[in-house]
């Protein structure tokens, strides 16, 4: 077996999950089912989170962001030295570190032109991202300062090469549920409730999965408990339990734009701005601060249901008994309670604990398991659920120093 680390800090940039976990390349040329060993979660450094934060909004210039790109790599690798150092995990016994490291933006491809465009077209590369429609996204983290500081091979950057082939590149997540579910008769659904929400079809068909996000995770419900409530979110779902979900401002949520991507679709925070939310809170402002929450959560709920219901086959839908969701969100009994009442009534919503994947770590187990693949040559897109027009190895690897060469010369 060998051992492999993953990290995690997604869209809503609440701290660094690390994990370390086991796998060994199986005999039909994949990874076996990674088995998780030991996770824990990070705080950002306060004074670098506010740079991040003001990346978010595009308020950082060039010079800044420079910058930020080695600070991301050194904040990254401290935290994966201090897990290590915390579990006793020797940086030599481990195989690869995969991360995506942080997200600060993200263009969504558009797919229909993409379609559209003649071979000729496409054969223009740079056209593909000069005025077409071709996704692009910025993620902060030097891999090689990474493998350097931690002395561990390490992958990360896993978009860029779906998005030259025209996918979306997000969710990622289907790769994991092929990984997990491979070998399962009946397709499975997945749902990961970060930031922004993503809902997967898992089976043995690498060509038959889906994956796209439905909408809102917990950005909104973040976003207004900091304004409404001064707190960075509602933990345990305390406040939207206190509240009541109102129609009317659910009716407005449901009108948001990005349903009208078609799938696969992605979402990125700029879809849910300060300027969208605090839009809605201005407009429903004589409502009880709870209902508002309590509604949010209601949405996140709405907009897996509509999703699924919109984008995936019935057939796959009526085959299907459980979802199992993972990300900070299932930590939100309100979020829970609000998907299970809006998925059809054959689905039973429950966490991927039960397929042996904590929910909290899912997501820096899925980076550990693609870095292990690519370390391999096995592409870790699946163009069926992202629409890429071709497999890829996805990530960028950076050699760790434990493997220079150069004799006498040194
Ligand atoms: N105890 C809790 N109660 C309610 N919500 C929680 C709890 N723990 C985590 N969360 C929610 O989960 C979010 C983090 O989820 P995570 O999966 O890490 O998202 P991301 O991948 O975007 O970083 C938090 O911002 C918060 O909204
Ligand atoms: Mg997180």
């Amino acid at each position: 077996m060998d051992l492999i680390m993953g990290m995690n800090s997604g869209s809503s940039f609440d701290g660094i999950d690390v994990v370390l976990a086991e796998t060994e390349m199986d005999a039909d040329g994949f990874p076996k089912a990674p088995k998780f060993i030991c996770g824990g979660s990070y705080d950002w450094p306060d004074d670098v989170k506010e740079i991040v934060t003001a990346s978010f909004d595009n308020k950082v210039d060039m010079i800044g962001l420079n910058r930020l790109n080695y600070i991301c790599g050194a904040v990254f690798a401290e935290k994966a030295v201090q897990f290590m150092k915390e579990n006793n995990i020797n940086p030599m016994d481990v195989k690869v570190l995969g991360l995506d490291t942080q997200t600060i933006y993200q263009e969504q491809p558009d797919h229909k032109a993409i379609d559209a465009m003649t071979d000729e077209q496409k054969a223009d590369w740079p056209h593909r991202w000069l005025d077409g429609p071709y996704p692009a996204g910025m993620q902060m983290g030097d891999s090689s300062v990474i493998a350097n500081l931690t002395n561990i091979d390490t992958v990360t950057h896993f978009r860029s090469a779906d998005h030259t082939w025209g996918g979306s590149a997000a969710p990622l997540m289907p790769y994991l549920d092929f990984i997990l579910f491979r070998k399962d008769e009946k397709p499975s659904m997945t749902l990961n409730i970060g930031g922004i929400a993503n809902l997967h079809v898992g089976c043995k068909g690498r060509r038959d999965m889906f994956g796209f996000d439905t909408g809102p995770g917990n950005v909104i419900s973040n976003y207004m408990c900091r304004k409404l409530f001064g707190v960075e979110y509602d933990k345990d779902g305390k406040i939207a339990a206190s509240g009541n979900v109102n129609d009317e401002l659910l009716n407005h949520f449901m009108h948001h734009p990005f349903f009208d991507r078609p799938v696969p679709r992605s979402g990125w925070i700029a879809d849910y701005s300060a300027e969208y939310i605090d839009g809605v809170i201005e407009k429903f402002k004589h409502l009880p601060k709870e209902d508002i929450i309590a509604t949010a959560c209601a949405f996140t709920g709405a907009a897996v249901a509509k999703s699924m219901i919109d984008n995936i086959p019935e057939e796959i839908i009526k085959n299907t008994d459980k979802l199992y969701a993972s990300g900070g969100g299932t930590r939100n009994p309100q979020i829970m309670k609000e998907i299970q009442a809006r998925v059809p009534s054959n689905i039973t919503v429950t966490t991927s604990a039960d397929i042996g994947v904590p929910p909290e770590y899912k997501e820096a187990i899925k980076f550990a398991t693609i870095a292990y693949s690519t370390i391999h040559c096995v592409p870790g897109n699946i163009p069926a659920a992202g629409h890429a027009s071709q497999y890829a190895i996805l990530g960028k690897i950076a050699l760790a120093p434990r493997h220079i060469k150069g004799g006498a010369q040194l």
